[in-house]
Order: structure tokens, then sequence, then C-alpha cells
């Protein structure tokens, strides 16, 4: 994207996101007011006029919710700290109701104050019948109110109000994407900001690591384009916290490793946006301003309001992690002592996904598979060769979410490492779905097709049923990998 693409899409996602919140604000609203009350009236007015926006060169508007997003006209709304907690809320609304989203149409504008706040209440009624969806739909085919269409889920999702692991995962990596988000901006205007949020659901990831580890190794294929530094962190405590378990560090070491990826770019706030996004090389002196952003890190996890041991905990990774196995790097040290544990396990996890992850201005990265291949070459010099071992051996040959190209043209997304039973030939066939274009689906180009082992053989010939020709990444093609993970 170019920077021109860049603000568009920015203010483009604010109207998306205005719409998404001002409809929210009439449900709640009108739990309480009448039709008349001042502040109906205004959030009605706010809410026609998002809508009138959106319409302008369209001819409706749609709201979807879908695997814990929220998608407007088909463009997946992104969260801002403020509002993250509000789209958890809305999701659950429209959970409960067992409806996927609604059409609205530029008609809306021509209809009362009354008839609006009657199809919201008719919505927060809903989650008192058995069968939200179908009482919902009785109303809304009746032509009772034809400025608007309620979507239905398609069947075989989930029923309402059971919340698969899955969706688990990516409300807590929601929440704590939120809560970094938060401190940053907190600190950045000179306010107080406490670490209490961000470790409640660190805790929660700690659980759900134990109870399905690849699952949660998948969340940190999550990818986003616009707010590259904070989805970075997230990925990298993420990582780390899998590194952590692996060498069977406490569920409270795990928590604090959590919390040293969460806040190791801290100090990135500091650097001036020309130089975090500038596309090419950095000069020398840019260069020098970035390299501060470690030490930065430091002196911004001092200004956190905690207790001075739990912040003891969590300064040195973040202050190591630009210093390399071998003590090079930056900032310059003339220590002999080696680095830290935490610090070790955070240059593995930050390098790796830095590499795997797309940029603004960076438009090809490399495959996971790569990426590791390329880390082994500066094993025992840039990383420690042990937990760079434990590292590899965690993702396998090719890692879930590498994108793969079959002989017979087709592409396969790894979802699973390989089962590994008839030895090392197969150790690289993990299983992968297979993607199958959608042309109608706008925003997802792909969509799961079945999900095939390539160990599997043919049983007249003895050969594999697939060949792998390449791997690419997956990022590179729009295609987020834990969308396509069960
Ligand atoms: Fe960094
Ligand atoms: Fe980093």
């Amino acid at each position: 994207m170019t920077r021109s693409e860049t603000s568009d899409f920015s203010s483009k996602n604010r109207v998306r996101e205005e719409c998404v919140k001002t409809f929210y604000s009439l449900i709640r609203a009108a739990r309480i007011h009448q039709a008349n009350n001042q502040l109906i009236v205004q959030t009605a007015k706010e809410f026609v006029r998002t809508i009138a926006l959106l319409t302008k060169d369209s001819e409706d508007v749609s709201i979807q919710f879908m695997g814990r997003r929220i998608y407007v006209q088909e463009k997946k709304v992104i969260f801002r700290p403020e509002t993250v907690a509000l789209f958890d809320n809305i999701i659950d609304y429209f959970d409960k109701r067992a409806i996927q989203g609604l059409r609205i149409y530029p008609s809306i504008k021509d209809i009362k104050g009354a008839e609006l706040l009657g199809f919201i209440r008719l919505l927060n009624e809903a989650e008192r019948y058995n069968q939200p969806q179908e009482q919902l739909l009785s109303h809304t085919t009746s032509g009772q109110y034809p400025w608007v269409e309620l979507l239905r889920k398609p069947s075989g999702t989930e029923a309402p109000g059971e919340e698969s692991r899955k969706n688990q995962g990516l409300k807590s990596y929601a929440h704590v994407l939120g809560s970094v988000q938060e401190i940053a901006q907190k600190l950045t205007t000179k306010q107080s900001a406490g670490l209490n949020r961000a470790r409640r659901v660190l805790q929660n990831m700690v659980d759900l690591i134990m109870e399905d580890e690849p699952l949660f190794r998948a969340l940190s294929t999550i990818r986003f384009y616009d707010d590259y530094t904070f989805g970075h962190s997230v990925n990298v405590a993420i990582l780390s916290m899998c590194i952590g378990k692996r060498i069977m560090l406490s569920k409270k070491s795990l928590e604090t490793l959590g919390l040293c990826g969460l806040l190791h770019d801290l100090g990135k706030i500091q650097v001036p946006k020309e130089i975090l996004n500038k596309n090419g090389k950095l000069t020398e002196e840019e260069f020098e301003i970035m390299k501060q952003h470690s030490m930065d890190s430091v002196r911004l996890i001092v200004k956190i309001q905690a207790s001075r041991d739990r912040k003891n905990d969590i300064l040195l990774a973040p202050f190591e992690h630009h210093l390399k196995y071998d003590l090079s790097g930056y900032p310059k040290t003339d220590r002999s002592s080696n680095l830290s544990l935490f610090g070790r396990i955070l240059t593995i996890a930050d390098v790796y996904d830095a590499i795997t992850s797309p940029r603004v201005y960076r438009k090809s990265v490399l495959p996971p598979n790569r990426a590791l291949g390329f880390m082994w070459e500066s094993v025992g010099k840039d990383f420690d060769p042990v937990l760079l071992k434990v590292f590899i051996n965690m993702l396998g040959v090719y890692p879930v979410g590498t994108l793969l190209v079959l002989d017979n043209r087709k592409a396969g997304l790894v979802v699973e490492p390989p089962d590994g039973a008839e030895g090392p030939l197969e150790w690289a066939r993990p299983w992968v779905v297979l993607l199958k274009r959608n042309g109608n689906n706008g925003y997802r180009k792909f969509v799961r097709g079945d999900t095939v082992n390539l160990a599997e053989k043919d049983p007249d010939s003895g050969r594999y049923r697939y060949s792998i020709i390449k791997s690419l990444n997956a990022a590179n093609y729009g295609i987020q990998p834990i969308d396509f993970i069960k």
C-alpha cells in the first residue's frame, strides 16, 4: 500500500467503525430510553449519516460478524484500543441471536425514528426466544422493515453462545492486542498505564497454551497489516510463550515471558513514523535513532504503574532483544555474561515474526520454512543453538500457515504438522487444507477445500498422492492462515 492508500484505508475504516459503534449505542440506548429521547434521536441521526456515507458508491451496507471479526461492506473493520471491548460486546450480542449480520438499504434515511427504534427493540427482545433467528426473520421478511434485511448464519456454524476454543483464542488475541495498544497510548499521552489488563489476558493465554498448544501457536499467524508494531508484539509474545512451554517453564514464568514479548518494542512509539515505516534502507543517522528503541522500551516500562518486583522481571529481556547470542548487536555492551534466558527466547521469536510478516513497505517476505533455514545460518552467532533447535522442532519443516504449491496445480495451506509415523521422509509431509478460489465472495478470495494428509500414498501405485512444488508466504496472497485452521 502507498502512503495515500494507507490514509484512505484508515479514513474508510473509521467510517465503518463509526457505523458499528453508533448501531451498538442505539441498541444500548433503546433499552432505557423512549424514541423521543435526545440521545436516541442524536445517535439515530449519526447512524443514518454513516449509512449515507457508506452507500455513496454502493447499493447497501452489510454488517457481518464472522469468526470474531466484523466486516462492514465485506471489509474487515480494524479494532482501535478504545473500541475493542465494544466490538466484543456486539459480536456476543449477535451471537446470542444466531444472526450473522444485517444489510441496510439507503431508504433508511426516509423512515421515522420510532420505526428504527421498533426494529432495535425487536433485536433486543429476541434474546428471550428459544429460536431467536426464526423469530427475527419472521418479522423482517414480512415487509414491516423494508430498509433492513437480516443475514442468516450459514448452517454448520456453532450454536449460539457456544464458544469454540478458536473463538476464545481470537478473543484473547484481540484483547491482548488492545491491552498493549492501550499501554502505548496512555504512555504517549502521559496518563498512567498499568499492567492489570495485559496480565489478565496473558493468564487466559497461558491456560490456552496448556490445553491446545497447536491452536495457540497458530494464533501467531494473524497479521495486522495496518498496525504492524502491536500485532508483531502479540505474535512475539505468543511464539516466546510456546518456546517457554517446550522448555517446561512454569505458568508464572510463561506469563512474565509473555509480558516481555508484549512490551519489547514499546520504545518504538518514540521513533518517528517516517523512520518506522520508511520505504527503503535507513540512513546511518536514522538507524541510530531506530536503535534507541530497546533502551526506550526499558524507560517506558519503568514508567508503568506496577510493583517494583514485577517491573524488574520484565526489564532485562526487552533491553536485550536486539543483542545477539555472541553479544554483538545493540545497545553496545561490554559485558561478558551471556544474555538472559528470556532475552535469548525473545530474539528468536522477534526475528522470526519480523521476517515472515508483510509490511507496508515490503512486498515479499520469506515463507515460514525458508525463514527457519535463514535463521539456522546464524545459529550459535545470533541465536542460542539449543533454543533455536527447540523452535524449529516446534514449528516443523513446513510450519503451520505455510502456503504450498502442489503438483496438481492446487494450493494447500499447512494446518497441522505431519504425523511422521513413517520416518524422516514424511516429516516434511504435513496436513494441508486445499484452497478453492471463491469468485463471489470479494473479501475472501479463497475458501476451505478438503483437508488432506500429504503423507498419504495411492494404494495402487504406492506413490504419494501429492508432491510439493514450492512454498510461498500465505500473507503475500492476502490469506490469514488462522481463518482456515479449525
Ligand atoms: Fe525491536
Ligand atoms: Fe520486535
